[in-house]
């Protein structure tokens, strides 16, 4: 992102031979800001006008002393530099008056217009209990969409579900021989996992269960009406109780074409490979060999005919390139797929497809208070993980603000803000240890603290009706006041690192410095019994304090409370 300052400044600057741009790229920092908030080493001038850089800079400023306007406010030649100081106050005023005209929608740009992002995330299993493993996937990559999008980008959130695989016919078996459809209405997926784990324990004693379920999964693949009527609601059952979820992650999809849907657009695919002679028959199985990229082969079709993830995964592919023609197509999956990755992106690549395909790995959650996942048998439910949140979050509002009206709904946004949160909050592939008291923890870095600040600001705004009168800019001239001004300007900038590395632990890290430098400035500054010019200042600071926070967390799949 190009910064303003700079370019004001590259503006007043002539220089023989030298465009705007190579002026820009010329103006630095310096470390320490009593030599002025922008330099322009004149150092490489000396030889092309053969004066010292000295002179150089003597006369560049001679040149445009008199031309300097707001933010510049000074300049200075010193030692072959020619120093610039910004007027901080001037910057202040012109950047909160543009978030209040804004609001939500500053730091909106349009980069990305025209150009599609499609982001693979989530892709639960159908049938297969939503846990939390699947929860960073849930939301880096919901943060990333909305991220996306606000910056101009047309995102597609593809939910690429698990919906194809020899179990569907193990529960159809299973189903039809133990189940009772009311009983599966009532208890869900949980119910699918129990039939699951009863068709295993039987098919032990009775080998012809399993014979049974591949037919059952064959007919599924021809279409028998039966079959894919159960399979269908499987899949529903499974859908409505995700969804449950997704809302309150505030998580949504434009597609949930699964590997099912690839059943009828993988053989093209093979074709191809196959007439680009980069198919090899190994033990019957069909292959890509990569051994020249120290891979092992991709397998795409077993000895039976069976296509693998792989071969859906390739066939997905083609299909989001017709469909989306997208730009680039982002796949958030945990590192333990890295090599799957790696060898179906390699297949591509000699297929002479070029796309922009990237894989978004990240680590492992595991919980502190392991008692919850041994109980439960080795799954942790994403579900109970954010009941258990909002449950503690209430007694802590109970306690803390016992006068406080909807505490049930405040406890919803807490307790389920503080779990994204803290998934959000470390870089992508680090793993995590979650603990509930740390996460939930009102004070550090975490998500209750961000949302208490945006509380605070709001109780300030509500305390004083509203903002009335001619502010009077003294009201911010400060350390504490130019620290949060310094970071509501770079709320922009948080963004486009999210997306140029993938990572919105930008924006929460961010969310977490201009939480800090807004509560040193609450701490330090009277608002509500300030004169009444400075208070109109000091207002209008906390309006954009909670209007960029409101919006940062809002990527991030957050609510925030007006009160907690
Ligand atoms: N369903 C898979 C899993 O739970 C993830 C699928 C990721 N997306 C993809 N296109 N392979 O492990």
């Amino acid at each position: 992102m190009l910064n303003n300052n700079k370019l004001e400044i590259a503006r007043l600057i002539r220089i023989e031979g030298m465009d705007q741009k190579d002026i820009y790229n010329l103006i630095s920092i310096p470390p320490d800001n009593k030599m002025g908030d922008y330099a322009l080493p004149c150092f490489q001038f000396a030889k092309v006008f053969r004066k010292s850089p000295k002179m150089i800079a003597e006369q560049i400023k001679d040149d445009i002393k008199d031309k300097i306007k707001p933010p510049i406010k000074k300049v200075e030649a010193v030692n072959g530099y020619v120093n610039f100081y910004v007027d901080k106050l001037f910057v202040g005023r012109t950047l909160l008056a543009n978030i209040i005209e804004k609001g939500g929608n500053f730091g909106d740009s349009d980069l990305g217009k025209g150009k599609t992002i499609c982001i693979d995330y989530s892709s639960i299993n159908i049938a297969k209990p939503f846990h939390i493993g699947h929860l960073l996937t849930t939301v880096i990559g919901s943060a990333l969409y909305k991220v996306y999008k606000k910056l101009g980008y047309n995102a597609v959130g593809i939910n690429h579900l698990g919906d194809w695989g020899t179990q569907f016919g193990k529960l159809i078996v299973a189903f039809k021989r133990w189940g009772d459809r009311d009983l599966l209405e009532k208890k869900g997926v949980k119910y699918l996992n129990d039939l699951y784990v009863k068709f295993h324990s039987e098919s032990e004693k009775d080998k012809a269960l399993d014979d049974e379920a591949r037919r059952y999964f064959k007919k599924i693949e021809d279409g028998d009406k039966e079959a894919l009527e159960l399979f269908q609601l499987f899949k529903d059952i499974t859908l409505q109780e995700v969804n449950k979820v997704y809302e309150r992650l505030n998580v949504r999809f434009d597609s949930y074409n699964g590997e099912a849907f690839y059943n009828d657009k993988m053989q093209p695919v093979l074709e191809e490979l196959e007439e680009k002679g980069l198919l090899t028959e190994s033990e019957g199985a069909k292959v890509v060999d990569l051994s020249e990229y120290d891979m092992p082969p991709c397998l795409l079709v077993k000895a039976d005919g069976a296509t693998l993830y792989a071969t859906r995964d390739l066939a997905a592919a083609f299909y989001r390139k017709k469909t989306y023609d997208f730009h680039k197509c982002l796949y958030v999956v945990a590192y333990q797929q890295n090599l799957h990755f790696k060898q179906f992106f390699k297949v591509l690549e000699l297929m002479g497809k070029d796309w922009e395909l990237y894989h978004i790995p990240f680590g492992m959650v595991s919980l502190e208070d392991g008692v919850m996942s041994t109980r439960k048998g080795k799954v942790v439910l994403l579900e109970d993980v954010l009941n258990k949140a909002v449950k503690k979050a209430y007694d802590i509002i109970a306690r803390k603000n016992p006068n406080l009206k909807n505490k049930k709904e405040t406890a919803e946004k807490v307790g389920v803000g503080a779990v994204i949160f803290s998934a959000l909050y470390n870089n992508r592939i680090k793993d995590i240890v979650f603990s509930y008291d740390k996460v939930l923890s009102f004070e550090g870095e975490t998500g209750p603290y961000v949302q208490y600040t945006y509380a605070r600001c709001n109780s300030l705004l509500e305390k004083a009706d509203s903002i009335m009168g001619e502010p009077d800019y003294e009201g911010i001239n400060n350390k504490e006041a130019m620290e949060v001004v310094g970071l509501l300007e770079k709320f922009p900038e948080s963004l486009f690192e999210t997306i140029e590395k993938y990572e919105p632990c930008y924006i929460s890290r961010y969310l977490v410095d201009l939480a800090k430098a807004f509560n040193r400035f609450y701490y330090r500054h009277r608002i509500i019994d300030a004169e009444p010019e400075l208070k109109t200042a000091r207002l209008m600071l906390a309006k954009c304090v909670k209007t960029v926070i409101g919006e940062g967390l809002r990527l991030l799949g957050i609510s925030a409370p007006a009160k907690m």
